[in-house]
């Protein structure tokens, strides 16, 4: 059984050790923190029986045009003995229920382009390719992928996911 809620202060060494282990872009303990309190991130964590944070994602709420909030996912990761349990569709899905989305709103990331797991993730909820930004990464030096959604459309799919394997179960 799995809870995802807004990550703790307590929770943010267990979020750095997740986020080495993936390989994710360097954040150090003292962003992960700040970002916990912070009003225009999100940092959640995901729960095993409500102890263990085995998941985490961290995501950036963008101005966009009139009222709209375009949110780009910055980091997300979930322990490896954990992966393929749904853990990561769940966070995605509570961060977009959490932020005030309408149907004008976008989300964004970059991804490694070797990275072909969670480019399997983000296209099996309906993100597309928008561009590349060649030698992005670094150590090793990689390309970037951008893709890109509307927010609305990717819940709908991230709830729909849900309620498949609930019946299926
Ligand atoms: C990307 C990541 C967060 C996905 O987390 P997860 O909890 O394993 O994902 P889910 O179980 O919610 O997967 C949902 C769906 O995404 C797709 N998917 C996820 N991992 C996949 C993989 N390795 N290969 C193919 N499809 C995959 C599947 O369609 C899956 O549904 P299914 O298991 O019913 O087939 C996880 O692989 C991870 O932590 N990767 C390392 C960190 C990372 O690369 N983060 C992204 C940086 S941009």
């Amino acid at each position: 059984m799995h809870e995802v809620i807004k990550a703790a202060e307590s929770d943010i060494d267990v979020i750095v050790g997740l986020a080495d282990r993936a390989g994710l872009a360097l954040w150090s303990r003292d962003d992960y923190a700040e970002a916990a309190n912070s009003r225009d991130r999100l940092l959640l964590a995901a729960r095993e029986n409500a102890v263990n944070v085995v998941g985490f994602i961290l995501v950036q709420l963008l101005c966009a045009s009139g009222d709209a909030v375009d949110v780009e996912i910055l980091n997300i990761a979930v322990d490896p003995r954990f992966k393929r349990k749904g853990i990561g569709r769940r966070l995605l899905a509570t961060a977009l229920e959490m932020i005030p989305i309408d149907p004008d709103s976008k989300v964004l990331l970059e991804v490694r382009a070797s990275n072909l797991s969670a480019i399997a993730f983000y296209r099996r909820y309906g993100f597309h390719e928008q561009a590349v930004r060649r030698a992005y990464y670094r150590d090793p030096t990689e390309d970037a992928i951008l893709f890109g959604a509307d927010a609305e459309k990717v819940l709908t799919k991230l709830k729909s996911a849900s309620d498949l394997r609930e019946t299926i179960n």
